[in-house]
């Protein structure tokens, strides 16, 4: 285990299960038809490679980058974005791939700008879920676990871009964000 983390939440073989849970709910629903993949970076990479392998349709992807501005309060509502899919979707079925939902502002923005970009349909997979800290509704179609409100890092979640590369959630030590500064 890495020396910053306090203790694994979701270890690879379980992470592993919540994936072929998700990806099997997406095959059955989509009964054949093909779905557009659209991953919110940065954090989401590593479960919707995953995710992608074990889907049986045919499948595109695409990537969109969004900001929220002040993060601290969540509730400000605001997202920026960053970097937009590269495609009409127009008529598409859509899958928004999310590693973490927490006051739910990203995603329900995600969601409203594809519908009124007349998408065929617009679903939300999201692998871990902070109920405790929504702010606005978002209907999740697809969710992987609903975790406590801790700092969670691994499997693509970062703390100041680090520990994205773990093979693993786990809870962040206190002592690495709470330094005293001088
Ligand atoms: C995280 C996560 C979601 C968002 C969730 O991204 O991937 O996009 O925050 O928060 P919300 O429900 O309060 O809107 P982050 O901004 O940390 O970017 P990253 O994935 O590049 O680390």
């Amino acid at each position: 285990m890495h020396k910053d983390v306090e203790k694994i939440l979701i270890n690879e073989t379980e992470l592993q299960e919540i994936v072929q849970n998700i990806a099997e709910k997406i095959n059955s629903d989509l009964n054949g038809e093909p779905l557009l993949v659209v991953i919110i970076l940065k954090g989401s990479t590593p479960f919707a490679m995953d995710l992608i392998k074990k889907l049986t349709m045919p499948v595109e992807i695409d990537f969109m980058q969004v900001s929220s501005y002040g993060k601290s309060t969540a509730s400000s509502g605001f997202i920026n974005l960053k970097k937009d899919i590269e495609q009409d979707i127009t008529g598409k079925n859509v899958l928004i791939v999310e590693d973490i939902i927490d006051s739910g502002n990203t995603l329900n923005k995600i969601k409203k700008l594809f519908e009124h970009r007349q998408a065929k349909s617009v679903k939300i997979c999201a692998l871990l879920d902070k109920p405790s800290r929504r702010v606005v509704d978002v209907d999740v179609d697809y969710s992987g676990t609903e975790i406590p409100d801790e700092f969670v890092i691994g499997y693509g979640l970062d703390y100041a871009e680090q520990y994205r590369n773990l093979p693993y959630v786990g809870v962040l030590k206190k002592s690495v964000y709470e330094k005293v500064v001088d």
